[in-house]
């Protein structure tokens, strides 16, 4: 694809007022594997939580864009992260999601490997008559060019050519804290997760995650049940957000985007009763001050560009995205808690994260419709260019507004609202970075 027609994919001219992407970027399957290559293969993809490896020779299945990905924690407890394809021939060495398993042997040949990926064994390797340059060479898993953990999220790069971990988080960092700091052990991954295919491009979940604007549109139903308990039509009484209360002149609203593509949106919240976290409010103040201890009960939605979601609106929800064809995507949806939190905090957070979220939640079936839709009306060839990233323009700061000011953090831009303006600049930072990585890859 020429350089200059991928260019042409996003009008990004803000002192026009002009941002758009062209639909050739939801629906062209040229321009997706120019994606796996030059974003999801050339950047920091998330990998999972080093909780989830705590043992030695535990191991975890994911994915680095079309690369299957085996992390695994050695004998001695030393993480590490490979391509999970046998030297030999290229079949996988390791199938499940998870487990524990001191040795890796590929079912096709046999050739074995150890938790540190090394090669162990290459079965008859002695009557194999190998030729000498045979023997040079490096049999074991081939590692990832960059594998790093921030705070036990761990992350891994197929390219070298990549800013280190912590730059690449930068000032969403002061975020993620707040996800990680919610006990003094720290949040963790609650058994069980969900895993779905929508039909429909990777970008749509991108966006969605920080899209104020289809909330009353999209979620009526959620909205009529929390209002109906809320007249007492609940057996169980199941406390929500309001988001009704989302539009009270009392609640602010606001949105940052950061270097590398990541991007936010968040709220106060009218009853901070709602959240689990409220029930342990005093201890989290005492342990991260005032200030954030107030941040960590407001509604956060961050993305970690390109794949990875933390969605604190109702609960709190990590989002893996992979994408799989230009109009296939697979989710996988973890319900995240505070390690340690009472018995009633944790009912509390898993029955509004069945509620709101979970594939068969009250939100999340209306979201992957509404992709869909959107997959189906890229079909019409005679329309070629979104006009959906407009709202908030002519509002938008470069830099932080006095709420970032206040955290001691410096988003790219800022914006402050009232709910109605429901910002669209928050998915600029997203098609910049697209742009940047395809670019530089493309060139
Ligand atoms: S493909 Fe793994 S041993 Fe042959
Ligand atoms: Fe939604």
């Amino acid at each position: 694809m020429q350089f200059e027609r991928l260019a042409g994919l996003v009008k990004d001219r803000p002192e026009a007022g002009e941002f758009t992407v062209h639909r050739d970027i939801f629906r062209d399957p040229e321009v997706f594997e120019l994606e796996m290559r030059h974003v999801f293969e050339a950047t920091w993809i998330f990998l999972g939580f080093a909780s989830q490896l705590p043992r030695p020779h535990d191991f975890i299945n994911t994915w680095i864009g079309r690369t299957p990905v085996l992390v695994m924690r050695d004998g001695k407890g030393k993480l590490g992260g490979f391509v999970n394809s046998c030297r030999h021939r290229g079949a996988l060495v390791a199938h499940t999601q998870a487990g524990n398993a001191k040795y890796h042997v590929c079912a096709y040949h046999g050739w074995a490997y150890g938790s540190d990926g090394r090669i162990v064994d290459i079965k008859d390797q002695k009557a194999a008559c190998y030729p000498p340059g045979f023997d040079k060479l490096d049999h074991g898993l081939q590692p990832l060019a960059r594998f790093a953990d921030y705070r036990g999220l761990l992350f891994g790069s197929l390219s070298a050519d990549v800013p280190s971990l912590d730059e690449h988080l930068g000032e969403t960092r002061t975020f993620l804290d707040m996800v990680l700091d919610q006990s003094p052990q720290g949040v963790e991954m609650i058994p069980g997760s969900s895993s779905y295919i929508f039909k429909g491009n990777w970008k749509l979940q991108v966006e969605n995650c920080v899209d104020l604007y289809h909330l009353t549109s999209a979620h009526p139903s959620f909205m009529e049940i929390v209002g109906r308990r809320q007249k007492g039509e609940s057996a169980h009484g199941l406390a929500a957000i309001d988001f009704t209360a989302y539009k009270s002149p009392e609640t602010v609203r606001g949105s940052y985007t950061f270097e590398y593509g990541h991007a936010m949106v968040w709220g106060t919240v009218a009853d901070p009763r709602v959240r689990p976290l409220f029930m342990d409010i005093e201890n989290v103040k005492q342990r991260v001050g005032e200030l954030k201890a107030r941040w960590m009960l407001n509604t956060r939605n961050l993305t970690i560009y390109p794949s990875m979601q933390f969605a604190e609106n109702a609960s709190l929800q990590l989002r893996v995205i992979r994408p799989l064809s230009v109009d296939r995507t697979e989710m996988t949806i973890y319900c995240l808690g505070a390690v340690g939190e009472s018995a009633a905090a944790r009912e509390m957070r898993l029955r509004q994260f069945e509620d709101f979220f979970n594939s068969t939640g009250m939100a999340t079936p209306d979201d992957t419709m509404c992709y869909e839709d959107c997959q189906t009306g890229y079909g019409s060839r005679s329309i070629d260019w979104q006009q959906g990233y407009s709202r908030g323009m002519t509002a938008v700061l470069r830099g932080p507004d006095k709420y970032a000011d206040e955290l001691g953090v410096k988003p790219v831009t800022s914006t402050c609202s009232q709910f109605d303006m429901q910002d669209e600049t928050v998915f600029h930072a997203g098609y910049r970075e697209w742009l940047r990585l395809m670019r530089k890859g493309v060139a």
